[in-house]
């Protein structure tokens, strides 16, 4: 679905019109995007819309305050233009559902579509007409707290869901009482920020920048995303909120976005913290000419662009240029037709449906790590007495994760209500925390939870993070179960009882010792407001688990950045050249270990691979085939196998596409995603699955940063994760 910015000629009319009318200071007005004021900021919020001072204000929430602030906008200023209310509207506004990476988690498009089409409903009908959603950096640091708002590792995995997201946000029509606007963030780079911490440096080269970063905010753009936002972090010593070069060559220029760009919170007065300017006045030059038309939440603009024009240092184009981008994108919401949030409504919002969703969504996040024994799944009501053992066991808020402003745990589900609703009556169900909460070192709770689970036939432990530990700024050096869960998930599993453990987590986890004790492992992220009734139909098995890892999970934390799509090295480890640390000889000659790439403490393979997801049947991928050995360039090659469900239940795979350039001008990725698709199949059905490349599948940015697809040898692989070996080989023909 695509939904290309139109900018029709009665909006650019219009745009042009207002321009004329404008004075310099309404025009340097519409820049500047304002947090909003709350009781207490009242009287001078409104006199700033009266005068035209104000293009849009972010996180101001209640309705009833928003429609007045509107309606002083559109009637109490001189040039009556409406405002735009902006808020971080991530993954559901007051349903909330999985985490981004838990969205991603789901390998489904629709989901994803879904996730934002309820949360712009529910968002607008409070008055909200933009969102700071998606977020498109790449997740390849588990440390960086905001890999929790990523949708994973992958550009191929991260822009098919990118698409999904801003064509869910923004509808069939910008313009629809129900569309909001979408805003792909955080461009460019941000994700790379250096050791997983927050608001660090960046390190690209601009082959990497081409061929992965830019990718999802390609996507973005081609589904017609409205408006981006720039990155905080610094880009080979130019932040990218003064990047002329990526804002401008780079956005403007090679991927022709013609919408909005506002910068990030204050990320403009921050030019001076980062050291690339000395005043305000400097940053605001900076960020203008590079190409920021929207300041968020700092004044460097309304504080210094009268006097930088003034002074010649910018023009009346650059200024005109910029308010015309925040003008059009009001156009295209239909804000001068129809301000307020009472243009929404369309159709009354459902909270049983929207449930329903994020129901759906919870259920095909989780990903079945290890199930030892076929422990689960688990006839509860067959059970005369059940240990629930954990601190997110209870927790309708923690369950939610990060960036859940509005997100309302009133609605939250937990899976201690759903065990006792359900089972209560007929099973003796126990609970103890086990630990105050996740990071706690507190073990007086452990004695209880120990003793429960002796007087049980299973103990069911949930554990990992609670939402602060993940999110903007909320960064581990270590990403073990934090505070003293470990320890108590082997207090739990001395008993002898067999151990379901649930985690909960904004990140990837190094989880070895959860997985040498547990049973069974179901990594659920935070799954929002239907956690409980999801993961009580998984672990019964009224449902399959079929999430896969968005996301490579190393063994330890030092493997880190450790990913699929890595280049091969001159010098690739193999089983045969790895060595342990514990098998080197004393006194071992410098090379007797080999020169291959690996760690002697945690070898060269991650924990679990990108795709990874066990289900509760067997699938079985095989018969790899080609319609041709060979692929010419405006021709389709078709990539099939025979996928069949050995089970004894219906369950679902997603079935994955991965291709290897041999040889390229530029060194290319060990394993490369290039196709996914959910199947269902029933027990003992056996069905083909079918992927098409095309030459542009295979393209990629050279040298020269040409986006080019260069003849040669490819292997290609189908399977149910990224370690597939059901490989074929085809060879790409020069044009
Ligand atoms: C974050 C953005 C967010 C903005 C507005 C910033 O701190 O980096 O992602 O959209 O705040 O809340």
């Amino acid at each position: 679905m695509t939904n290309k910015p139109k900018v029709d000629s009665p909006i650019r009319g219009l745009v042009i019109e207002l321009l004329n009318a404008m004075t310099l200071s309404e025009k340097i007005g519409q820049l500047s995007l304002v947090p909003g004021g709350g009781p207490s900021g009242t009287s001078e919020l409104v006199d700033s819309i009266k005068q035209g001072r104000l293009g849009g204000i972010l996180n101001e929430i209640e309705s009833a305050r928003v429609e007045e602030l509107q309606r002083v906008a559109v009637e109490e200023s001189r040039l009556g233009i409406p405002l735009l209310f902006g808020r971080d509207v991530i993954h559901g506004f007051k349903t909330i559902f999985p985490i981004p990476l838990g969205l991603a988690a789901c390998w489904n498009r629709e989901v994803v579509y879904q996730c934002a089409r309820t949360a712009a409903v529910e968002a607008a009908a409070a008055g909200i007409n933009w969102t700071y959603a998606p977020m498109l950096d790449i997740g390849r640091d588990p440390r960086w707290g905001r890999v929790a708002e990523t949708f994973g590792e992958d550009p191929y995995l991260i822009s098919e869901l990118a698409r999904e997201m801003v064509t869910g946000f923004q509808g069939e029509d910008l313009s629809e009482p129900d569309s909001i606007a979408a805003c792909a963030k955080h461009f460019v780079g941000y994700g790379a920020s250096e050791s997983g911490r927050d608001y660090n440096t960046t390190n690209i080269p601009m082959n990497e920048l081409h061929n992965v970063h830019l990718r999802p905010f390609r996507a973005a753009i081609e589904a017609g995303v409205a408006s981006m936002m720039t990155s905080f972090s610094d880009f080979d010593g130019v932040p990218v909120s003064a990047n002329h070069h990526l804002l401008t060559e780079v956005l403007r220029g090679t991927l022709g976005f013609d919408g909005l760009v506002v910068s990030d919170f204050k990320s403009i007065s921050q030019l001076t913290v980062h050291g690339l300017t000395g005043s305000d006045r400097e940053s605001a030059r900076e960020a203008a000419l590079a190409g920021v038309d929207m300041e968020m939440s700092s004044s460097t603009y309304e504080e210094n662009l009268e006097r930088l024009l003034t002074e010649g240092r910018i023009t009346m184009t650059d200024i005109d240029r910029m308010v015309s981008n925040v003008l059009t994108l009001k156009a295209r919401l239909g804000l001068f037709d129809r301000p307020h949030a009472s243009r929404t409504h369309s159709r009354p919002v459902s909270p049983r449906e929207h449930l329903a969703s994020a129901y759906r969504a919870a259920v095909e996040s989780v990903v079945l790590l290890k199930n030892h024994a076929n422990c689960l799944p688990v006839d509860i009501g067959r059970l005369k007495a059940l240990a629930v053992i954990g601190p997110m066991a209870d927790e309708p808020y923690e369950q939610l994760g990060t960036w859940v402003f509005d997100g309302d745990s009133a609605l939250s589900q937990t899976p201690l209500d759903t065990l006792q609703t359900r089972f209560g009556e007929t099973v003796k169900i126990q609970y103890a925390r086990g630990v105050p909460n996740t990071r706690s070192k507190d073990r007086s709770g452990f004695a209880e939870a120990v003793r429960i689970a002796r007087e049980s036939d299973l103990a069911i432990l949930f554990v990992g993070e609670e939402s602060i530990l993940s999110g903007e700024a909320h960064c581990r050096a270590d990403i073990r179960l934090p505070g003293c869960q470990q320890e108590l998930v082997a207090e739990i599993a001395k008993t002898g009882k067999p151990v379901v453990a649930i985690v909960m987590a904004g990140r990837p986890l190094v989880l070895q010792t959860l997985l040498d004790r547990a049973d069974s492992v179901l990594f659920a992220w935070h799954p929002g407001s239907m956690a409980g009734p999801a993961l009580v139909d998984l672990i019964t098995g009224e449902k399959v688990p079929s999430g896969k890892l968005p996301v490579t999970f190393p063994r330890m934390t030092g493997q880190i950045p450790i990913y699929c799509a890595h280049k091969n090295t001159g010098r690739p480890a193999t089983d045969e050249t790895y060595v342990h640390i514990d098998d080197i000889k004393r006194g071992a000659f410098q090379t007797s270990v080999g020169n291959t790439s690996f760690y002697f403490d945690a070898g060269y393979t991650p924990q679990f691979p990108l795709g990874f997801g066990l289900s509760y049947v067997d699938f079985e991928f095989a018969n790899i085939r080609l319609s041709s050995a060979q692929l010419r360039p405006g021709e389709v090659l078709y990539v099939e196998a025979d996928l069949t469900n050995r089970g004894t239940v219906e369950a679902e795979e997603v079935a994955q596409l991965y291709v290897r350039d041999l040889v390229g001008s530029v060194t290319r990725p060990i394993k490369e995603l290039v196709g996914f698709k959910r199947v269902t199949l029933k027990p003992g059905e056996t069905k083909t699955v079918e992927f098409s490349l095309t030459s542009d599948d295979l393209a990629f940015y050279n040298r020269n940063l040409k986006f080019v697809s260069e003849p040669g040898e490819f292997h290609v692989w189908i399977g149910g994760s990224s370690d597939t070996e059901l490989r074929a080989e085809f060879e790409l023909l020069a044009e």
